[in-house]
């Protein structure tokens, strides 16, 4: 997973490399480090935890040079010390590595075996001892780094300066994005353009399997063969602001409340509300003839997936099959001609949908993908990318992209609807209405923050919180359940209300809260027994629902949560908004770190 950086040029570039690295910490914040060229010899400044103890570090022992490469890890092989901290060194190279060198203890036993000395669990560090024994072989940094490159299996993103070569950083990748930066005498190579956005905007994504000599003025890139090839440069739009938390405590909180805005933004960019239609870009092929539509996703957002596979069904009548993109490729399903492959990612970076796309890519599928951040990997490799306005999400928990994902696949269902002739033209335009008050019920919905903050002391009291959801407000129990376990670490499941009699009821007692998102509407009166069951074995209900649900059940339950009435086809969208308010006062309750929650990342580049 990790954050790389690498600058190349003439000014002092320690305040650099950690300017980038600040923008990087959403792929990691376990140890941080960097390493310059000070006269030619290599220095380096590592620290365990947050980038700022990094950051006091070089205040309290500073470090020059104007050649620096650096990192921000997630832990995969070895504990996150101070000494599995990157970049790793010898008195020759320095490599900061994004990915997993899968045949790395072989090479290490080899290695072992020819005399190197190893000072950490990393798998990274048999690259810095394989570039050194070929640079001791007399190779050129250039022969030493193909070389060692060749023998690493698995898959990394490398930024490697070497001892008395201030004109010269390597670069390579496979597996694992890399971006080249184009300054005014500086270059720069990044894991991607935000980390460079201060810098610049002139960007060349390296392509799988390049490499990449990099001087103060200019780039040579090559292809996996070694032959000199052109990338194309691209202006980027992203901000070198440092986007900061406003008047909201944490990122996560401001993000919540900038739901309206932004899923608002989103439907503007899709839906003719005069017309009460959809108006989507044009596709290089035919919404309307796919034979199956299937979909990979990996956590919150598989979880908007779920909900679009409710709503191409019923509405589009569109047959759809679903799958964890960790799971989908290596179930080697048989995908039928003609089908779509829909992708879904806040960052356009997790590996694990990465690979189910190039999986489907492989079988002949065509390729669509909602990703929030455009010049991502999966943006980049699909054939239609329809983008959610939610901006830049910080907060590591997902909230403002979820909304905005379900927000574009409530478009696609309606656009598919229209296209396969599942919907006249009344359903589309009342779909449209439905779609276009989502914001206003969104900020309807954030006024109850308070008496949400309420329950959440309920919440932080108990070991384990049960969610319960029908159709298609099931994925939101799921996800309910996720945001309350990755933020406030308190066991949550979710589950389908039908389902709780099949085993899950055994865990009920006066101890256990079960959180139940049930709209009013066709599922209601299922529901409802299911919140009986649960007040007859003692267990303590959390009810959202609306005025109806709740006039019907609310005595049931120790707390309830009003939402607006609202179509039922907009529900997920909706009870989204307390279960994740659930989740973020619980864990402000319990003291954890909400934007940064412990194990995690915002940004999963590792299988
Ligand atoms: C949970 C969360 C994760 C991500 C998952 C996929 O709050 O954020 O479960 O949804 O890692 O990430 P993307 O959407 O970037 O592919």
């Amino acid at each position: 997973m990790c954050g790389i950086i690498g600058i190349i040029g003439t000014n002092p570039v320690a305040p650099l490399l950690l300017k980038g690295l600040e923008r990087l910490e959403y792929r990691g914040y376990d140890s941080a480090g960097i390493a310059t060229l000070d006269n030619g010899r290599i220095g380096r400044r590592r620290a365990e935890g947050k980038l700022f103890n990094l950051a006091d570090l070089i205040a309290r022992e500073p470090i020059v040079g104007t050649v620096g490469i650096g990192h921000t890890r997630w832990a995969t092989h070895g504990r996150p010390t101070e000494a599995n901290a990157h970049p790793h060194a010898s008195d020759r190279v320095a490599v900061v590595h994004n990915g997993i060198i899968e045949n790395f203890r072989d090479l290490r036993a080899e290695l072992v075996r020819g005399g190197h000395i190893f000072e950490t669990e990393t798998d990274t560090e048999v690259v810095v001892h394989l570039i050194t024994e070929h640079l001791n072989q007399q190779m050129s940094p250039r022969e030493a780094v193909a070389e060692a490159v060749a023998r690493l299996e698995g898959a990394f993103a490398l930024a490697i300066i070497f001892a008395g070569r201030h004109d010269l950083m390597i670069g390579a990748r496979r597996g694992s994005p890399l971006a080249i930066g184009y300054g005014d005498g500086e270059m720069y190579l990044g894991s991607d353009a935000l980390a460079l956005a201060p810098f610049t905007n002139r960007i060349c994504y390296l392509e799988e399997g390049d490499w990449v000599e990099l001087g103060q003025d200019a780039a040579t890139v090559h292809d996996a063969s070694g032959a000199v090839v052109t990338r194309d440069i691209k202006q980027t739009a992203l901000s070198g602001a440092i986007i900061g938390k406003g008047q909201y405590r944490h990122f996560m909180q401001k993000e919540i409340f900038e739901q309206p805005a932004v899923i608002g933004d989103t439907l503007h960019a899709l839906v003719d509300p005069l017309r009460r239609r959809v108006e989507l870009p044009d596709f290089p092929f035919d919404l309307s003839a796919a034979p199956r539509l299937t979909i990979s996703a990996c956590g919150t957002s598989f979880y908007a997936g779920m909900v679009a596979k409710y709503w191409f069904e019923q509405i589009a009548r569109q047959p759809v099959e679903i799958d964890i993109a960790s799971e989908f490729r290596y179930r080697e399903a048989p995908l039928p001609e003609g089908g779509i492959n829909l992708f879904i990612s806040q960052s356009g970076e997790t590996i694990d949908t990465l690979a189910a796309l190039r999986y489907a890519r492989e079988q002949g599928q065509k390729i669509l993908s909602i990703v929030n951040v455009l010049e991502s990997a999966i943006a980049r490799e699909s054939d239609v990318v329809l983008p959610t306005l939610a901006g830049p999400e910080i907060g590591v928990a997902s909230t403002k992209a979820f909304t905005t994902q379900l927000t574009v696949l409530a478009c696609l269902t309606i656009a598919m609807a229209r296209a396969r002739d599942a919907v006249s033209a009344e359903t589309e335009a009342a779909l449209c209405t439905a779609l276009t008050e989502v914001p206003a019920c969104v900020a309807e919905i954030l006024n109850h923050d308070t008496a949400i903050r309420k329950i959440a002391h309920f919440l932080a009291e108990a070991r384990d919180v049960l969610y319960l959801g029908r159709g298609s407000t099931y994925p939101i129990a799921l996800e309910g359940a996720l945001k309350l376990k990755e933020i406030s670490y308190i066991h949550a499941e979710g589950c389908a209300a039908g389902e709780m009699k099949h085993g899950p009821i055994a865990l009920i007692d006066e101890t256990f809260p079960v959180v139940v998102c049930a709209p009013s509407g066709p599922l209601f009166e299922k529901t409802a027994s299911n919140i009986a069951e649960v007040a007859a074995r003692g267990g303590s209900v959390v009810l959202i629902s609306d005025k109806e649900g709740i006039g019907k059940m609310g005595d049931y339950a120790e707390h309830t949560i009003e939402l607006p009435p609202i179509d039922p086809f907009v529900a997920p969208i909706l009870y989204a908004i307390p279960v994740q308010l659930l989740a973020y006062h619980t864990a402000v309750i319990k003291g954890t770190e909400v934007d940064q929650p412990r194990n995690l990342a915002k940004s999963v580049t590792v299988e």
